[in-house]
């Protein structure tokens, strides 16, 4: 986010517009915690993990009353046109008031769940996945230095995206997500088959959207009598430096944003399909479900059998 937010702003004063941040997201707006962007305000974040500029969910903007109060905010300050970097939650919100008081907005997607139909990408998500990465490939020390069963448990909500990519990178044996009905009798099959040829330690990865965390762990012990663990990776996977992949997706929806505010082509958000980046509108996300590729599908459908 961190990164969106400074290019964001310095390439919209290269464009000649004044730019401004929120902080705290709808609940700046509501409060006018609202800054001018000069000077060295946004140096030294670009690295930097989660947002500088602080992020809410605020009920009072479900409020006419308090949408009100944000946009003689930003009217006195002349704010013409905003930029939210966020989710749907975000996206309906400026939807919304746009609605009431007709200010444009262009909205960046950013959750790692990767679950934003009609984008294949959301900043963050590169960097969550090299959080899970890292963990697991330490959590197989101990796995095979032990002989032990690991569980690993992902973020995601109800998408399977990060647990199905983190398996495949980390190569795990066992992958449980929403998008891939499971066969435990044939995931016991393959494993006693594998254990027979010498393997000593199993590392499953399961999205949180299954809810099978400690069930499966249960499972591991008592249908392949192995010492088995879980390890529940939480909010670990929302933080830390962003990555060189996430600092220039960054960049260029960034510009993307800004680019669609001065073309005109406002109330949409930015998306990153097929390798080109356009815009789709609130409601054709909202009525589209998203879909996870299906090559990645396919590739992790032997891990769920
Ligand atoms: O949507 C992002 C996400 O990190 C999900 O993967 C997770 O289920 C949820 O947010 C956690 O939300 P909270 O920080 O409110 O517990």
């Amino acid at each position: 986010m961190n990164p969106a937010v400074k290019s964001a702003a310095e390439y919209a004063a290269k464009r000649g517009m004044k730019p401004y941040v929120v902080e705290w997201g709808l609940r700046g707006l509501i409060e006018g915690w609202i800054h001018e962007v000069t000077g060295e305000r946004l140096s030294g974040i670009l690295h930097r993990g989660g947002t500088v500029l602080g992020s809410s969910r605020s009920k009072r903007f479900f409020d006419i009353k308090f949408r009100e109060q944000a946009f003689q905010n930003l009217k006195e300050r002349g704010i013409s046109k905003l930029i939210v970097v966020g989710g749907d939650g975000s996206f309906n919100a400026l939807n919304q008031f746009y609605a009431d008081f007709g200010v444009p907005f262009a909205g960046i997607p950013a959750t790692i769940d990767n679950d934003i139909a009609g984008t294949d990408y959301c900043l963050g998500v590169d960097t969550a996945l090299n959080v899970i990465r890292q963990s697991v490939d330490s959590i197989r020390d101990t796995a095979s230095s032990f002989s032990r069963a690991f569980v690993i448990e992902t973020m995601g909500r109800h998408c399977g995206y990060l647990a199905m990519t983190s398996a495949l990178a980390t190569g795990a044996e066992v992958c449980l997500v929403p998008e891939i009905p499971y066969d435990l009798d044939s995931i016991a099959e393959r494993m006693r088959e594998e254990k027979a040829h010498g393997r000593n330690y199993l590392l499953g990865i399961v999205a949180e959207g299954v809810g099978m965390g400690e069930s499966l762990t249960r499972w591991m012990g008592d249908a392949l009598g192995m010492d088995a663990r879980l390890t529940v990776l939480g909010h670990v996977q929302r933080g830390g430096s962003p990555t060189v992949y996430d600092r220039i997706m960054a960049f260029k929806f960034a510009v993307a944003a800004v680019d669609a505010l001065q073309a005109g082509d406002t109330n949409r958000v930015i998306t990153f399909k097929d390798g080109t980046f356009g815009s789709s509108s609130i409601n054709e996300i909202a009525d589209s479900k998203h879909a996870v590729d299906p090559n990645l599908i396919r590739l992790c459908e032997n891990l769920s059998r």
